[in-house]
């Protein structure tokens, strides 16, 4: 349980606040860069401020304030140019770094070289395995981590992103909760397709720890031993508002205090006959979270898991929890983010934070499915794993995959659809 104030702290994100100050100094994912090759613009709303990302006639991208530095017209219905976004409303033109070029008329009538003080607020952006990094908090910023499974060859990836009515913060302790894997995922699952009821492995035993990427969930179920990777290698729960499960990543952007965007990052490696695999393009779709009674979508994982995060409420009252030993790591984590909100308060830098273009450029995360991964197994083998095989015939994680993403995908696995 925390206090009022205590929850305020874990989810205000708004320029200012002190998650909001903590969460700046991370880069965080916010579009796939497939979006940008029909439309060069997008609205975004990161941390509680309103931007457009686009991608110039050169093809490099911007952030930059929603606001036209002039009178403040929607820039997103502007248009991009060599170099920058025109606003539609008087002609001013801004680029990437949010300085401002041209203002036509006054460049007309009454020209003056400086256009000093008209500038845009504006950030860096980065490219990544097919996705776009935002970077809000002050420069210079640090590296942006290169994950490993970034680097993997031979794979199909696909970014699939999710509009979710509920604060970040909840959406994230769900990093660190093996337990509702059994209920949610397997029992209700189950029900879900009429299956048996509560027939899931019980969870026997769990273990959390911290390490210097965030933290790793352990634990034990009916039928499996401490042998098991499991245990042994468990799963990762990425600082600051990450998820990392072997073959992908799911993070929770904080849109503003009372929405989030899901960004999640699939890989999945082809088959060892169907190497070398060349992606040209990581497609992103837009996965629905409601039915057309207004009921949240419940057949596939991740919308599984929306369920229980809008359901916790908009931002979720902690003052009326009851915490349990299932949920230690849902309190080691939050008192991490406690401290590291006091070490940026104090002006010192947050857990995490990586300087050395080196040490940034292939992350090595633990990862129970490493050899698949990195490996590779034949077509036939796929078949004796009940997860692969499951993997292979659909896309369970996220309701709504567009027809054309399951053709790329079967095309490259080599299998029919
Ligand atoms: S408001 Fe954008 S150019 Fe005038
Ligand atoms: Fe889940």
């Amino acid at each position: 349980m925390l206090t009022a104030a205590r929850n305020e702290m874990l989810t205000r994100v708004g320029p200012g606040t002190p998650m909001g100050e903590l969460l700046r100094r991370y880069w965080q994912p916010v579009a796939g860069a497939s979006e940008f090759d029909a439309n060069p613009i997008k609205t975004i709303r990161l941390l509680g401020e309103d931007l457009v990302l686009y991608k110039d006639l050169r093809g490099r991208y911007g952030l930059v304030d929603r606001h036209c530095p002039h009178r403040r017209a929607d820039l997103s219905y502007g248009w991009v140019e060599e170099n920058g976004i025109r606003c539609s409303y008087h002609g001013w033109l801004v680029d990437q770094t949010g300085r401002c070029l041209e203002q036509p008329y006054e460049d007309t009538a009454s020209p003056k070289p400086s256009k000093a003080g008209c500038d845009a607020k504006a950030y860096p952006v980065k490219e990544c395995a097919g996705l776009l990094f935002a970077y809000l908090g002050p420069l210079p910023a640090p590296q942006l981590p290169v994950w490993e499974p970034f680097t993997w060859a031979n794979g199909f990836r696909e970014i699939v992103l999710a509009d979710i009515p509920c604060n970040w913060f909840q959406c994230q302790e769900n990093s660190i909760d093996p337990v509702h894997f059994e209920w949610m995922h397997d029992n209700w699952g189950s029900r879900l397709r009429g299956g048996d009821a509560n027939a899931a492995p019980k969870h026997l035993k769990l273990k959390f720890e911290e390490f210097e990427h965030g933290f790793i969930y352990k634990r034990v179920r009916e039928g499996q031993s401490e042998q098991d990777r499991y245990w042994t290698v468990g799963r990762v729960a990425l600082w600051p508002n990450g998820f990392y499960l072997g073959s992908h990543f799911e993070w929770r952007v904080p849109v503003d205090d009372e929405n989030t965007l899901s960004v999640a990052w699939f890989f999945m490696r082809v088959p060892k006959d169907r190497e070398p695999y060349m992606q040209e393009r990581v497609p992103t779709w837009v996965s629905p979270i409601k039915d057309e009674n207004g009921r949240w979508i419940s057949s596939h994982v991740i919308n599984q898991d929306i369920a229980a995060w809008a359901g916790q409420g908009r931002i979720a009252d902690r003052t009326k929890e009851n915490l349990r030993s299932s949920d230690i790591g849902i309190t080691m984590m939050r008192n991490r983010f406690f401290q590291e909100i006091d070490a940026v308060a104090a002006g010192k830098e947050p857990a995490g934070i990586i300087r050395s273009a080196n040490a940034a450029q292939c992350i090595a995360l633990p990862n129970m499915a490493r050899e698949f991964n990195t490996e590779g197994i034949a077509l036939a083998d796929f078949d004796k794993d009940p997860i692969l095989r499951q993997r292979l015939k659909e896309f369970r994680h996220h309701y709504g995959q567009p027809p054309a993403v399951r053709r790329a995908f079967v095309e490259a696995m080599g299998i029919a659809g």
